[in-house]
């Protein structure tokens, strides 16, 4: 048995990263009806919008799913700790990073619901499983949206992580098919996490704009911002992201750039589609998503490819 399926009650070990903006209910009930864990975003959403898409979630699937608190991007999360307890019931588990998770791993296990605990060190990983996280996600540098600071890759950085925890940890940055899934999983991983396939779909709520411009991207197509001001964020080449990295090296100052890079600049190109007046996460892997489909049958055909994969006999000599 797969432990992030049994913790999770989940069919196949794949899960909907939190997505700020467009972390909807209706995606996250499609990847949770794919046998995969779907999750809904709170990022840049208010605690009525959190509660809506959660009862949304709830309606259009059976399966279990979660919701996803980036610590650092509240200035108080008290509320959306209400609407969780309040749906403690409905939702089998929190992720939470981009903060300290000390506080809120005791309120999460308090409530029944299991810890995700998002990292991007070996470091970090062993603290959370002290703190008691029940599953590391550990991401690496590939991934869309705000990276850690070591900017260690995903190959390099699931190796390290699962000599430094025995809880089990699931891989996050760079995945969007069955190879990249089971080449996580050999590097020991239980289990996969994504952000970038799951928003070009069809139910993610995205404008089309962002949606067709992850379809049209490039390998070289995303950048990193604020890298010397306040960590990486990995987003699409645009105007605006070469406007904000020319002003980073014109004064490389946290009050300079953070009016730059406030959600608003970000809700603007992923949610309200003006794709080059603002900047939309998205990670290294965009290059290798090529069509706009249903999270559901992506989920479903990332768990076929990876298996069919497995069976597969890996030539190492030629005799
Ligand atoms: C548009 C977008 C928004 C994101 N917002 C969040 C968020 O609100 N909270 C979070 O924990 N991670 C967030 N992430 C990171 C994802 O949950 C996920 O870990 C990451 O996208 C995985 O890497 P990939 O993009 O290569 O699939 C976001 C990523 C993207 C692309």
């Amino acid at each position: 048995m797969n432990r992030i399926c049994e913790m999770l009650e989940i069919e196949v070990p794949i899960i909907e990263g939190g997505l700020a903006y467009v972390g909807n209910g209706l995606l996250a009930a499609a990847v949770s009806n794919g046998g995969g864990f779907g999750q809904v975003g709170s990022a840049g959403r208010s605690p009525e919008s959190f509660e809506r898409e959660i009862l949304i979630a709830k309606e259009s699937t059976n399966n279990s799913f979660g919701v996803n608190i980036p610590i650092s991007q509240h200035t108080d999360y008290t509320p959306y700790l209400e609407i969780i307890k309040k749906y403690k019931n409905i939702i089998t588990a929190v992720s939470v990073g981009a903060g300290n998770p000390k506080d809120l791993i005791p309120f999460i296990k308090d409530n029944g619901l299991k810890a995700l605990v998002l990292t991007s060190t070996a470091l970090h990983s062993e603290k959370a499983e002290k703190l008691g996280a029940d599953i590391i996600v550990c991401e690496g540098f590939e991934a869309g949206g705000s990276n850690g600071p070591s900017e260690l890759t995903t190959f390099t950085l699931i190796p390290q992580v699962k000599r430094a925890v025995s809880v089990p940890i699931v891989a996050a940055g760079g995945i969007v098919n069955g190879r990249s899934m089971v080449a996580a999983m050999v590097l020991g991983a239980e289990g996969v996490q994504l952000g970038t396939r799951f928003v070009a779909t069809k139910e993610c709520e995205a404008h089309d704009h962002f949606k067709a411009a992850i379809l049209e991207a490039q390998d070289d197509s995303t950048t990193i911002l604020t890298r010397l001001v306040k960590g990486p964020i990995r987003v699409l080449k645009n105007e605006y992201s070469q406007h904000v990295q020319e002003e980073e090296r014109k004064n490389p100052t946290l009050e300079h750039i953070l009016p730059k890079v406030r959600g608003t600049f970000n809700k603007l190109a992923m949610f309200e589609g003006d794709i080059k007046g603002g900047y939309a996460s998205c990670g290294q892997v965009a290059s290798l998503i090529d069509e706009l489909e249903s999270a559901e049958t992506i989920v479903k055909r990332i768990a076929q490819e990876a298996r069919s994969l497995l069976a597969t006999n890996f030539q190492l000599s030629n005799n």
